[in-house]
């Protein structure tokens, strides 16, 4: 039994989940063979995959760095996966030890292994909610019990959204969070695109996963930003978004995991620096023009 009142025996190991398909592309022990057989298609149909995904946890570290560094120390991380060292609170707590965190996902697998989620200052909590209820994720007891909606929040939803279908309205999910948090918050987001290549043999092999992968253009991606402003250098591809050394080689294909930029919203009035307007870096991927511009933010003042 978890702390959140699951039996691990609840947990489907008859059809790839998306949790454990990713952990297995990463290297990681917490998964199924149907994981490994959904994961090894994926690579197949998507060949730079693998980097793809290092790239996003690196993404994510370095955007963590950058909204902690920023002086914020409430983090809401949604669809936060199974333990992938370093984890978020591991990767804040190198700046600020006073971090809070609150993870959330909907697959009981991640509750099943959330102990390695947990600060020993216990500033941290992990829930199992589903983002398609954004208000029921708000509301959750104990994230309230950790964060507190009148403080900047950097708001994680890296890699997540791509789950979500049209129908499930993922910009009123945003919009719905964004609206929850105050001046001086972080948005920080990932998301797969196939604006590089043709990616359909890769969707394919999440039609027998309990989510499906759905690809948004750069276009897409970017509306989940409204009422944020992008600080720089804006919509990235992953690698490409405040890197600290050179990017690896075959960094320009990742599309099929194509995590855009992280940004923030603070007041807008702030002149933080990096922050205002948005500035494309120069496009040299497979398809010219739609390459590595970027987002990052400062909305306009609330609150
Ligand atoms: C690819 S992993 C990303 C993990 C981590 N955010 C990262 O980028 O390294 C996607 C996670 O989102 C979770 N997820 C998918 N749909 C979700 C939903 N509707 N609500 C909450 N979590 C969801 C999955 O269970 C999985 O753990």
């Amino acid at each position: 039994m978890t702390q959140n009142g699951f039996r691990a025996e609840e947990i489907d190991t008859s059809r790839p989940h998306p949790a454990r398909i990713y952990d297995y592309l990463l290297g990681g022990k917490d998964n199924y063979q149907v994981d490994r057989e959904a994961g090894d298609q994926l690579a197949y149909a998507a060949p730079e995959v693998r980097i793809g995904v290092r790239a996003n946890r690196a993404f994510l570290q370095r955007a963590v760095r950058h909204v902690v560094g920023s002086g914020v120390r409430q983090i809401l991380d949604i669809g936060t996966g199974l333990p992938t060292s370093p984890n978020v609170h591991e990767t804040a707590q190198e700046i600020a030890p006073d971090i809070r965190i609150a993870y959330v996902d909907n697959d009981p697998i991640v509750n099943t292994y959330a102990n390695a989620l947990l600060s020993p200052s216990g500033a941290t909590s992990i829930v199992l909610a589903d983002v398609r209820d954004p208000r029921a994720v708000v509301e959750h007891p104990d994230v309230r019990r950790v964060i507190d909606f009148d403080q900047p929040v950097a708001l994680l939803l890296v890699a997540i959204l791509h789950f979500l279908t049209d129908a499930e309205q993922p910009e009123q999910v945003v919009a719905t969070l964004r609206d929850a948090l105050p001046a001086g918050s972080f948005l920080v987001l990932s998301h797969a695109t196939g604006d590089f290549a043709d990616r359909s043999d890769a969707q394919a092999v999440y039609k027998n996963a309990t989510a499906t992968l759905n690809l948004r253009s750069k276009a897409g991606v970017e509306r989940f930003f409204d009422g944020f402003e992008l600080i720089e250098p804006g919509l990235a591809q992953v690698p490409f978004w405040r890197p600290d050394a050179t990017p690896p080689p075959k960094s320009r294909e990742i599309g099929f995991l194509w995590r855009r930029g992280a940004q923030d919203r603070l007041s807008g009035r702030v002149g933080r620096a990096g922050r205002a307007g948005r500035a494309g870096l120069p496009a040299r991927g497979p398809r010219p023009g739609r390459g590595a511009d970027t987002a990052a933010v400062a909305p306009p003042g609330r609150g």
